[in-house]
């Protein structure tokens, strides 16, 4: 519907396509040409012409014919790019003490622009090559080492959300005040809108309830509705926590309830985690919109909980899945697809009812689902003609790569590499069309 002047097709893409639609989980096309124009949108996506099948196929041809693929970029939709510094360092600990004892000190190290540029050049990289077109990145309560991230995501070409973080309620100094939170993040949002970096955008981000005064929730809310922006934050990740902000905030009758009393639960809303929401919660963020980043390897890890992503689903919450750096402690979205699938499967251990999900539904999460979550579903998610190109191409067994064997069975070629695979299989990543990695150093200044 929408008049724009057709761009002319840059490139054509041949092979096999994976994504998931609006009514499939996971649609595979074989041996289809994808076309991309100028701008890096998808022109087209036909069946090449059939060929004469040929008599005698080698098997090894075929084998190598059907051991690639393409699928859409996957979707980080909550990571702390400071906390990259630590992963895997920091796995003793529940939520509260985790923050107090590890988190904490080192983002305050984040003052110094030297430090947060080598570690922030590091998780864009990382996760670039893993395979993560868009990330959904807290940064630091430090706003010009926060613009060092946006500035460092755009140089590499990944899509990035990007949030200074705010509270003006802890233990240690780090912190600011209430009118240093307000101010640092409309300056915040101000200079990066004004970089026009195209695939970066700012994000409104009171780091939890219990670091975050009513007050600062208030104005947060407003700086967000004023300007349309997305939001983020954490919500109902341990049971501490839980308890935690039912002392600080008598007045309201959950957690969902005070980030919805300072408007801070809209349709660009994503809250982490989640593992200890009622019923009556979920149906809140269905009726504002809001969605979900289920973070496994984190909630695992920290001892936090187990989400139930059926029963989420159920409620027609959007969701996502998020790695949680340095909570999880692996970067990688391969991770949080894993992690989603064993986290589902130990709810059907405890309960056989429990209907566990399936490869193909976690594939949609990890791709259309974050999209959905993020508000960026009419741009990013799938191969649908109109939308930005940004996709994977997976190589299910390079040389010398973390798998040896696969059986030539399409419909379970994608579940195999994402299953064994690591980043040696991603060959290339494009973001809007663009190719990403192998990666081009960024231009010197
Ligand atoms: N809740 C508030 N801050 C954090 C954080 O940095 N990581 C996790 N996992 N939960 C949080
Ligand atoms: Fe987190």
């Amino acid at each position: 519907a929408l008049n724009r002047p057709r761009a002319k097709i840059a490139h054509v893409y041949r092979g096999t396509f994976m994504h998931s639609t609006q009514d499939t989980t996971l649609e595979i096309i074989e041996d289809a040409l994808l076309g991309v124009d100028t701008v890096g949108k998808v022109s087209h996506l036909l069946h090449s012409p059939k060929k004469k099948k040929k008599k005698n196929v080698n098997d090894f041809h075929a084998l190598l014919r059907c051991s690639e693929f393409f699928m859409p970029g996957m979707v980080d939709t909550h990571i702390h790019a400071p906390q990259y510094s630590y992963t895997g360092t920091a796995m003793d600990l529940p939520l509260l003490q985790w923050l107090n004892t590890y988190t904490f000190p080192v983002e305050s190290r984040f003052k110094d622009l030297k430090f947060a540029h080598r570690v922030y050049t590091e998780v864009v990289k990382r996760t670039l090559k893993n395979g993560t077109t868009t990330a959904c990145y807290f940064a630091t309560i430090h706003t010009d080492a926060s613009l060092l991230l946006g500035k460092i995501a755009n140089d590499f070409g990944q899509r990035a959300f990007v949030g200074k973080v705010c509270m003006d309620r802890n233990k240690s100094d780090y912190k600011e005040t209430t009118q240093e939170c307000q101010k640092e993040t409309c300056r915040f949002i101000a200079e990066l809108l004004n970089k026009k970096y195209p695939l970066v955008k700012p994000v409104v981000t009171p780091r939890f309830a219990p670091s975050c005064t009513g007050d600062l929730l208030g104005q947060l809310g407003a700086i967000a509705r004023k300007n349309n922006l997305h939001i983020q934050s954490h919500i109902s990740e341990n049971v501490d926590e839980v308890k935690l902000v039912k002392e600080l905030f008598p007045e309201s009758k959950s957690y969902t309830d005070v980030y919805h009393k300072y408007n801070l639960l809209t349709d660009k809303t994503v809250m982490a985690h989640g593992c200890h929401l009622t019923d009556e919660e979920l149906t809140l963020f269905s009726e504002t919109g809001a969605s979900l980043s289920h973070c496994p390897n984190s909630n695992i890890s920290l001892c936090s909980g187990l989400l139930n992503v059926r029963n989420v689903l159920k409620h027609k919450v959007k969701l996502g899945l998020g790695t949680d750096v340095a909570g999880g402690y692996s970067a990688s979205m391969l991770d949080a697809v894993r992690r989603t699938l064993d986290t589902s499967k130990v709810l059907t251990i405890q309960n056989p009812k429990h209907q566990a999900l399936t490869f193909d539904e976690v594939f949609r999460l990890a791709t259309l689902g974050g999209s959905q979550a993020l508000f960026l579903d009419d741009q990013t998610g799938n191969f649908e003609v109109g939308k930005d190109f940004d996709a994977l191409r997976v190589n299910v067994a390079p040389p010398g790569g973390p798998i040896d064997l696969i059986l030539c069975d399409k419909p379970k070629v994608g579940s195999g590499a994402l299953y064994k695979g690591d980043d040696r299989n991603i060959v290339e990543v494009f973001v809007a069309g663009r190719k990403v990695v192998p990666f081009m150093e960024p231009a010197a200044e």
